[in-house]
């Protein structure tokens, strides 16, 4: 499953990526408003830190705008993925860059019929959002596991990102249920790496060690 962080802090980003853990990034209108930099800027410096799929998202909300402001943003760096929204026009921008091999992250997914289409239309990624269907009452993991058996059934290359990840087990569930990736917040990685007994038991081992006296090197 690849890991994804969904920032547009650059130190946080220097930081995370140091640990080789880091397969790709996401960012979106919110995101970039956060970092109070430029989006072409954050883009490019996101790119030059990371190698792998780096979503940047359009802002235009028809078509042809939609190609134009993708085009830019893919011209940014060859890792960047246009992020385009769901909805009629973002799914014919969707088709387009297929056709001209450039990738896509269609985003704001919340029916397995939304992800059938964006499949149909050739994105490379869609993004099911878990964390803002459960606040909707919803159970948002089963959805990824209903797009799963959809790809799965037709044998659609579109690979699930699982989004608006909230918490580790959403981490665990998602990988459970099939997601392809999942973007997650930097706090929620950070949390991946822990739990209570394992600074338990290696404060007991360090404290069982030192009373040997032994040094390995
Ligand atoms: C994903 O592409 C989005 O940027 C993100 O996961 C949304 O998460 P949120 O619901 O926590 O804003």
């Amino acid at each position: 499953m690849q890991l994804f962080l969904d920032t547009t802090d650059v130190s946080v980003l220097k930081d995370l990526t140091a640990t080789g853990l880091v397969d790709g990034v996401t960012t979106n209108p919110t995101l970039i408003a956060k970092s109070g930099r430029p989006m072409l800027e954050v883009i490019a410096e996101i790119c030059s830190l990371v190698e792998g799929p780096v979503s940047a998202e359009v802002a235009a909300t028809e078509v042809e705008g939609m190609l134009k402001e993708g085009a830019k943003l893919a011209a940014i760096a060859p890792n960047v993925v246009v992020k385009l929204p769901l909805t009629r026009a973002g799914l014919i921008a969707t088709a387009e860059f297929a056709v001209q091999g450039i990738q896509t992250n269609v985003t704001l997914c919340f029916t397995a019929a939304q992800a059938l289409l964006a499949a149909k239309a050739g994105a490379t990624y869609i993004s099911p959002f878990v964390g803002r269907l459960d606040d909707y009452g919803a159970t948002g993991m089963d959805l990824i596991a209903e797009i799963r058996a959809i790809y799965d059934n037709y044998e659609f290359d579109t690979e699930i990102l699982a989004a608006s990840i909230r918490t580790p087990t959403h981490v665990t569930q998602a990988a459970l249920a099939g997601a392809d990736c999942a973007t997650i917040p930097p706090t929620v990685f950070l949390d991946l790496f822990k739990h209570p007994l394992t600074e338990k038991g290696l404060d007991q081992f360090m404290k069982d060690w030192a009373q040997t006296g032994q040094s390995i090197l």
